[in-house]
């Protein structure tokens, strides 16, 4: 199907009209409509997912517009509690689109599991029967995932490191594995799990610890996108913007928010599709250091015209298929509405998000500042939900501004009573 993502006005609908918009324009059944309108999930259906359920969470799922990855466009769905994010990520994709939008490489979905193996009398030979038996190993590891090689995924490797300990030296195995469009973790921990013996047996050592790595630095994502320079505010801004980017790249106490903007932008499209955000967070701040040092995930430059370029590698821990992605509908539709068909596809659309998040709020710091934004949206949030439309959204959001009296009674109130 092909469709713009940009849809002028779209922040100026109603909840229900947007939600009508997105239905018709991505052709959504009864069925998915009525998932986004939160009646999705049930008690028993909630207590597969975890144990001692007695309730809900519900968070708003809102859609960032404007996004060209790839020459392809995209609808991104986003679950977050915070306000602008999906607004900020949605302009700076519009900034980016000016100039074709973002350009996005995956390496490939190769996870790392760890082995770690102790009370090795002689390093040298165990390392060596390791390799002698490679092929049997990770034939072993593939006899557990048929459907995995089937797709062509598959162990593909096993590196060796000797680790020096504060309680004794030993070594630690690295399974590389390509899993495909699945996160990973459990094909990855049961293939750990059935190597133990034979790991034990050619190394003379005894197994601890069986566990994937979320330090998935061999399944990466590097965007890029032109930001223009008038779009942005001027070559002023842009100079501003790498200043910021300059002490984040300096500064841990920087570094850290900095990086924490562009994981509002990710963390919020992997809520919405049912992935794992605490091991994508983790795999990317230690991704941040591998220069040595807390640093900067994007990097900036400025191009002969004055225009700002803007890059990030990220490594991304992420699937489209199993996991919680098959218990909770809404995560499907949220798949549905971004359209990828492969995780390679999803990791290049959720890496430009953290791209857009990032410029977004290094602009808005540099020039206004977050917080007028924040409250500016926030009031537009509070009068659309108190029945204004057209126009009177506009008037209603200044007027609360102005009197600093941000509140649904008072939306109400000049709306049924405008000269009050
Ligand atoms: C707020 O959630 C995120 C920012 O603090 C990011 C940043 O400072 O770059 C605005």
């Amino acid at each position: 199907m092909s469709f713009s993502s940009r849809i002028p006005n779209f922040y100026n609908l109603t909840v229900e009209e947007r939600r009508n918009t997105i239905a018709k324009m991505l052709e959504l059944t009864e069925e998915e409509i009525t998932i986004l309108e939160g009646n999705s999930i049930d008690d028993e259906a909630l207590s597969f997912m975890i144990e001692n359920v007695v309730g809900i969470l519900p968070l708003p799922l809102g859609i960032a517009t404007n996004f060209i990855v790839n020459e392809k466009e995209y609808l991104v769905p986003m679950v977050i509690e915070e306000t602008s994010v999906v607004a900020a990520a949605s302009h700076a994709a519009k900034i980016a689109r000016k100039s074709g939008g973002f350009r996005a490489e995956y390496s490939g979905s190769f996870v790392t599991g760890q082995i770690q193996v102790l009370h090795i009398q002689d390093f040298d030979s165990a390392e060596k029967n390791i390799q002698t038996n490679l092929t049997e190993l990770l034939e072993k590891a593939d006899s557990t995932n048929k459907i995995l090689t089937d797709l062509g995924g598959g162990a593909k490797d096993i590196e060796i490191r000797r680790i020096k300990g504060k309680l004794e030296n030993y070594l630690v195995l690295h399974l590389i594995v390509d899993v495909k469009d699945a996160m990973g973790a459990n094909a990855v921990n049961t293939m750990l799990e059935v190597l133990k013996p034979d790991v034990e047996r050619l190394t003379g050592g005894k197994v601890l610890l069986r566990i994937i790595s979320n330090l998935v630095d061999k399944r990466y994502v590097k965007v890029e996108a032109e930001f223009d320079k008038n779009e942005l505010g001027g070559e002023n801004i842009v100079d501003m913007i790498l200043l910021a980017y300059d002490l984040a790249d300096h500064d841990p106490y920087r570094c850290a928010t900095h990086n924490k903007g562009i994981m509002n932008g990710i963390i919020a499209v992997l809520l919405a599709t049912g992935n794992d955000t605490r091991a994508v967070e983790a795999g990317a701040h230690v991704y941040a250091t591998k220069e040595g040092g807390y640093k900067s995930l994007t990097k900036f430059t400025k191009n002969d015209n004055g225009d700002l370029l803007g890059c990030l590698e990220i490594p991304l821990s992420i699937g489209v298929l199993g996991g919680a992605i098959n218990v909770n509908p809404t995560y499907k539709t949220a798949l549905k509405i971004l359209g990828v068909s492969n995780v390679e596809e999803f990791a290049c659309v959720v890496a430009a998000v953290g791209l857009a998040q990032n410029v977004a709020a290094l602009r808005a710091l540099v020039s206004e500042g977050i917080q007028k934004g924040h409250m500016m949206l926030h009031a537009r949030n509070i009068a659309i939900n108190a029945g204004a439309k057209g126009d009177k959204i506009e008037e209603i959001t200044q007027r609360m501004i102005e009197e600093e009296n941000i509140s649904f009674d008072r939306a109400k109130e000049i709306l049924n009573h405008p000269n009050t």
